[in-house]
C-alpha cells in the first residue's frame, strides 16, 4: 500500500470558482478515488489562497474586514467543491493558525540555513495610497510601442517585458495618482543555490515531459533570487523579526498544502512528518495549471529542500480550458461559475466530459456545449445505463436473482482483464484513454444484448433460464463497467452499488462476478442532458445574445396554458398550417411511463407527473389533465411525451416536456398512447 498526499492548487478567496478551478479538482479528484480503488491510502487536501494586495483592496472596496471577505468566500468554494463531489479529506486556509506555524517554520530554517539574504530595492510608490505598488497596480503608455493603458510588468499589445519605471506617464490604478520611486529592504531567497538538486530533481520522473523543455528553458535563463517580502500594508503574514513587512503570497500559498495536512493530522490522529519530513517515504502529488508551474517546480521544491522537507514525487499539470473555442471571459459570457453550472444541471456529466478531454500533457481542452451533451448522453445514458436498464426489467420479472453462472465467461473475463490496464491509465492521467477503452467495452455488452435479444427469448416460456443467463451477463458487464468509471461517476457508482448489493470499492472487485444474488430494485441511474439548458450555460451578453436568423420559438407554445395540451399538428412557424416532414422530425416524440403521479397544490387542472422516458431519462411533467383522469389511473400507464420541448418553468416547478393528448371544444381531453407493445423510450414517428 502506498501512502499518498495530493493537493491541487490553491484557489484564491477573491472570487467564486470557475470551470478551470472545477476541471482542476475533478481531475485531481479522479486521480485520488483512482488511487484508493487500487488499495492505496491517498488522501486530497486543499485551501483558499487568502492573502496579498487584490483581496485586501476588494475587502476595502466592500467596505468589509479582509477576514470577512475570506470567510464568506471559503463558505461558497467548500460548498460548490462538495456539490461538484470533490472529495477533500481537509479543505483548509491560509490565514490559519496551522499555516502561520509552517511558514515561520520554513523560514527561520531557510535564514539559519544562509538562504535569505536582504536588500534594498526601487519600487512604484503611492503617495496617496501611501502604499507600494504591485506591477500589475501601475498602468501607463507601453515604452516599446506607445501602446496605452497598459500594467506595469508587460505589454498585452506588442508584448514586451519591463518594469513600471519604464511605463511613460505611468499611474497608480489605485489613487490615479502618477506614482514616485521609493526604497524598501526586502528579503529574498537565494534560488540559484539549488539549481544542480532542481535539475536532478526535474530528471527524476517528477514532471511530464511536456513541461521539461520549459524547465529548460528557466534554467538557460539563470535562476533568480526570490523577492519573498512585501511592504504594509498588506494582508498577510507579518514576517518575525521584521516589523512591517510581510510574507508575499506566494511564499505562504504553497505552504498552505503542509498546512491543510497539518489540520487534518490534527482532526484524525495522524502524524505530519509522515508525509513531509526529509526522509518521508510517503507520495506527494501536485495538481497544477501550467500558468503555476514556475512556482511549484522551481521554488517549491527548493524552499522544501531548503527548509530540510521532502520534495514533491510529482507536480502534475494540465493545460487551460476554453468554452466553444474562446477564453473563459465575462464578456462573451463565456465565464462559466461552478455555481451557474449547479443551479441547472447536476455535477457528474460535467465530470464525464473533463475526464473525456483531460489527457497527461498541458494541451488546452475545450469545452463545446454540444459535444458535452451528445458525449454524456450517448456515452453514459445511452451506453452504459442502457446495459443496466435493459436487463433489469427480466431480472426482476424472474424473481430477482442473478443465474448461478455465467453464460459467457469468456466475455466477462476479457473485461475484467483491463482492470489493471485503466488503474494505470488513471495514475499516469491519461483519462481520455481510460474513457476511451470503457466506452468501447459498452459498446460491446450493448452488442452481446443485442445479440442474444433476451426480449425475444422471454416470449418463449422454456426460455426464462436463458433470458436469467442473458442478462446476469449483461448486468455483471455493466458492474465491471461502472467500477471502471467510479472515480468519474462517484455518485452513480453508490447508486449502481446499491441495485446490485455490493458497493464498488475496488478495482479487484470485478474478478469475481455477481451470481446468484439478489439485485435491489431498479432506478434510473442518470437522466439525459437537454442541449436547451446546457445551452443557458453561457450567458447571454450582447456579444453572446441569438442573431435575428436564431430558430424563435412558435408563438402557439406561448399562448397554450401549461405544458401539456393537446397538439395533434404542431402550429407552424409561418402559420400556413402546413410543415414539412423536417419540421415534423425537429419534435423528439417518445413513448413514456408513467412512474408517479400526483395533484399539484393551488391548481385544479394540472397533475404532476414523473415519467420515465427510457434510458434512464425520467422527467418531471406537468399536464392538465387533471379534470380527465385521476391520479392513480395514470400511473403504469404508457403515453405520448415530446421530449425536446424547452423546459418551462412553472409556478410549482420546471415541467420538461409535454403530454400529448387529444381535445376539441367540448370538455376532457383523451389521452394518445401507443398501441401494445409501445415501451418507454421507442421513439414516434
Ligand atoms: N492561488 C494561486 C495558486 C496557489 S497554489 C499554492 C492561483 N489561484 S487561481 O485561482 O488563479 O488558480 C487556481 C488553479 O486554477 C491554478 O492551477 C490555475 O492554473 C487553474 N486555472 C485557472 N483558470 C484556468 C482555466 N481556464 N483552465 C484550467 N485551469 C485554470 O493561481
Ligand atoms: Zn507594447
Amino acid at each position: 500500500m502506498r501512502r499518498i498526499l495530493v493537493t491541487s492548487a490553491l484557489p484564491y478567496a477573491n472570487g467564486p470558482l470557475h470551470f478551470g478551478h472545477i476541471l482542476e479538482a475533478v481531475q485531481t479528484d479522479i486521480w485520488a478515488r483512482a488511487m484508493r480503488l487500487s488499495g492505496h491510502e491517498c488522501r486530497y487536501v486543499c485551501a483558499d489562497d487568502t492573502h496579498g494586495t487584490p483581496i485586501m483592496l476588494k475587502a476595502q472596496a466592500e467596505g468589509i474586514t479582509p477576514e470577512e471577505l475570506i470567510a464568506g468566500i471559503e463558505a461558497e468554494h467548500r460548498a460548490t467543491y462538495q456539490d461538484f463531489l470533490i472529495d477533500h479529506a481537509f479543505f483548509h486556509s491560509t490565514h490559519s493558525d496551522e499555516n502561520r506555524l509552517c511558514t515561520e517554520t520554513i523560514f527561520k530554517a531557510l535564514d539559519a540555513a544562509g538562504h535569505i539574504t536582504r536588500r534594498s530595492i526601487r519600487q512604484a510608490y503611492d503617495e496617496t495610497a501611501q502604499m507600494f505598488l504591485p506591477d500589475r497596480y501601475v498602468k501607463g503608455m507601453c515604452p516599446k510601442c506607445d501602446a496605452q493603458d497598459q500594467y506595469g510588468d508587460s505589454c498585452e499589445v506588442c508584448g514586451a517585458t519591463y518594469s513600471p519605471s519604464d511605463l511613460k506617464n505611468p499611474l497608480s490604478v489605485i489613487s490615479g495618482t502618477p506614482p514616485v520611486e521609493r526604497e524598501s529592504e526586502h528579503l529574498f531567497f537565494h534560488l540559484a543555490a539549488f539549481e544542480s538538486m532542481l535539475k536532478e530533481w526535474t530528471r527524476s520522473g517528477a514532471i511530464h515531459e511536456s513541461v521539461a523543455n520549459k524547465l529548460e528553458e528557466w534554467f538557460s535563463g539563470g535562476l533568480r533570487d526570490w523577492d519573498i517580502s512585501r511592504d504594509a500594508p498588506y494582508f498577510g503574514f507579518e514576517i518575525p523579526g521584521h516589523p512591517g513587512k510581510y510574507f508575499y503570497v506566494w511564499l505562504d500559498a504553497p505552504v498552505g498544502y503542509m498546512a491543510a495536512s497539518l489540520a487534518l493530522a490534527k482532526r484524525d490522529g495522524l502524524i505530519f512528518d509522515d508525509w513531509w519530513s526529509a526522509d518521508s517515504t510517503a507520495e506527494l502529488h501536485h495538481f497544477i495549471g501550467k500558468d503555476i508551474l514556475y512556482f511549484h517546480t522551481l521554488f517549491w521544491p527548493a524552499v522544501l529542500q531548503g527548509a530540510g522537507y521532502r520534495r514533491p514525487t510529482q507536480v502534475h499539470a494540465h493545460g487551460f480550458l476554453t468554452v466553444n473555442g474562446q477564453k473563459m471571459s465575462k464578456s462573451r459570457g463565456t465565464f462559466i461559475t461552478g455555481r451557474r453550472y449547479l443551479e441547472r444541471l447536476p455535477p457528474e456529466p460535467l465530470r464525464y466530459y473533463f475526464a473525456a478531454k483531460l489527457g497527461p500533457g498541458i494541451d488546452d481542452m475545450d469545452l463545446s456545449l454540444e459535444d458535452f451533451v451528445s458525449r454524456f448522453n450517448s456515452d453514459v445514458v445511452g451506453k452504459l445505463v442502457n446495459i443496466a436498464s435493459r436487463c433489469a426489467g427480466f431480472v426482476a420479472r424472474g424473481g430477482g436473482h442473478l443465474a448461478p453462472k455465467l453464460p459467457d465467461p469468456n466475455l466477462y473475463d476479457e473485461f475484467a482483464a483491463v482492470a489493471h490496464r485503466i488503474a494505470s491509465l488513471y495514475e499516469s492521467r491519461d483519462f481520455i484513454a481510460a474513457i476511451r477503452e470503457i466506452a468501447a467495452l459498452a459498446d460491446r455488452a450493448n452488442q452481446y444484448i443485442d445479440a442474444q435479444k433476451p426480449w425475444n427469448l422471454a416470449k418463449d416460456p422454456a426460455r426464462v433460464d436463458d433470458v436469467l443467463a442473458v442478462c446476469t451477463q449483461g448486468i455483471n458487464l455493466f458492474r465491471t463497467l461502472m467500477t471502471y468509471l467510479s472515480p468519474v461517476l462517484p455518485a452513480m457508482a453508490e447508486r449502481a452499488g446499491k441495485f446490485l448489493g455490493h458497493p464498488i470499492l475496488r478495482w479487484d472487485d470485478v474478478q469475481q462476478p455477481l451470481l446468484g444474488s439478489v439485485l435491489a430494485p431498479y432506478e434510473p441511474l442518470a437522466t439525459r442532458l437537454d442541449p436547451k439548458v446546457v445551452a443557458t450555460l453561457i450567458e447571454e451578453t450582447p456579444a453572446a445574445a441569438p442573431t435575428p436568423t436564431a430558430v424563435t420559438t412558435p408563438k402557439a407554445e406561448a399562448a397554450t396554458p401549461a405544458n401539456t395540451v393537446a397538439v395533434v399538428a404542431p402550429p407552424s412557424p409561418d402559420g400556413k398550417g402546413e410543415v414539412t416532414i423536417d419540421d415534423f422530425s425537429k419534435l423528439d416524440l417518445r413513448v413514456g411511463k408513467v412512474l408517479e403521479c400526483g395533484l399539484v397544490d393551488g391548481s385544479d387542472k394540472l397533475l404532476r407527473l414523473q415519467i420515465d422516458l427510457g434510458n434512464g431519462d425520467v422527467r418531471q411533467i406537468f399536464s392538465g389533465i387533471r379534470e380527465s383522469y385521476s391520479p392513480e389511473a395514470m400511473i403504469g400507464r404508457h403515453v405520448v411525451v415530446i421530449a425536446n420541448l424547452k423546459p418551462r418553468k412553472m409556478r410549482f416547478g420546471i415541467s420538461q416536456g409535454m403530454v400529448l393528448c387529444a381535445s376539441n371544444d367540448s370538455p376532457g381531453v383523451f389521452l394518445v398512447s401507443p398501441d401494445e407493445g409501445g415501451a418507454p423510450g421507442m421513439t414516434v414517428t
